[in-house]
């Protein structure tokens, strides 16, 4: 937050089209990885920006993206987050989301329920798409999906009263998880955008899952979540418009 006022400031790097990164991208996860080490010094990490720093103990890996929505971020529109996870055994123990703009705290334990602050959230009760809000990323990275993304949208679209893109992943799982919205999709992200956000879903009652709704979304990248209901519709309503690289 030192930074979102003078942002003309920063030095940024273009990591692949449309993908920067910043000074402040780095100095988060250099302050998060020192932390994590004092803390757990056995622990293995997993970080957009350093890459993997495999422990001595290989069971537990914190997967963390410092900075979530980098894009809004560098044009001072605030929707950008935090989000660290903890697996042990490649599965989510932990989650913490946390947006700095607006001081909210999303963290979720596994079997513990997930929390905004210290309030206890959950998905919502939507039963279908009507009157729903659903959360979307664009592609906009990998262009080859563009076409197929926009049947699915196109599909979606008119059966729900609106559809955001609001920029960070991370976010729209919170924001899912903390009833704001129904469901969510998007294609390819990485793993760390979403290893917090899944866990806080499911502890708030969510449904979480790749396109052909199983459970191959951290591999794949590929993402559906939702209120049981609004998941299974979002499946059959893009499931037409898969390509054979997207049915996975
Ligand atoms: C991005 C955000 C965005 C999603 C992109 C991600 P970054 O993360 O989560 O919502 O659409 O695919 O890469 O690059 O700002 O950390
Ligand atoms: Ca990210
Ligand atoms: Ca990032």
């Amino acid at each position: 937050m030192r930074y979102h006022n003078q942002i003309d400031l920063l030095t940024i790097e273009n990591k692949a089209a449309n993908d920067f990164v910043s000074e402040v991208d780095k100095a988060a996860e250099d302050a998060i990885i020192d932390e994590l080490k004092y803390a757990f010094p056995d622990h293995s990490i997993l970080g957009e920006e350093n890459g993997e720093i495999v422990g001595k103990d290989k069971r537990f890996v914190w997967i963390l993206d410092p900075l979530d929505g980098t894009t809004n971020y560098l044009h001072g529109f605030p929707q950008y987050a935090v989000s660290i996870a903890l697996y042990e055994n490649n599965e989510p123990t932990h989650a913490v989301v946390y947006d700095p703009f607006k001081e909210e705290l999303f963290t979720a334990v596994k079997g513990e329920g997930a929390y905004l602050n210290e309030q206890r959230i959950r998905v919502t009760g939507a039963s279908g798409f009507e009157d729903t809000l659903i959360g979307t990323g664009f592609p906009f990275k990998a262009p080859q999906h563009l076409d197929a993304y926009l049947g699915m949208f196109k599909a979606i679209h008119p059966k729900v009263a609106g559809i955001r893109r609001a920029g960070s992943a991370a976010l729209d799982l919170a924001y899912l998880a903390a009833g704001r919205l129904d469901g969510f999709w998007e294609i390819e992200l990485n793993i760390w955008d979403i290893a917090a956000g899944v866990l806080l879903v499911k502890e708030a009652g969510g449904y979480v899952g790749d396109f052909s709704g199983r459970d191959k979304y951290l591999e794949t990248g590929n993402v559906v979540a939702g209120t049981e209901k609004v998941f299974k519709e979002i499946l059959k309503t893009i499931h037409p418009h898969l390509t054979s690289d997207l049915q996975r």
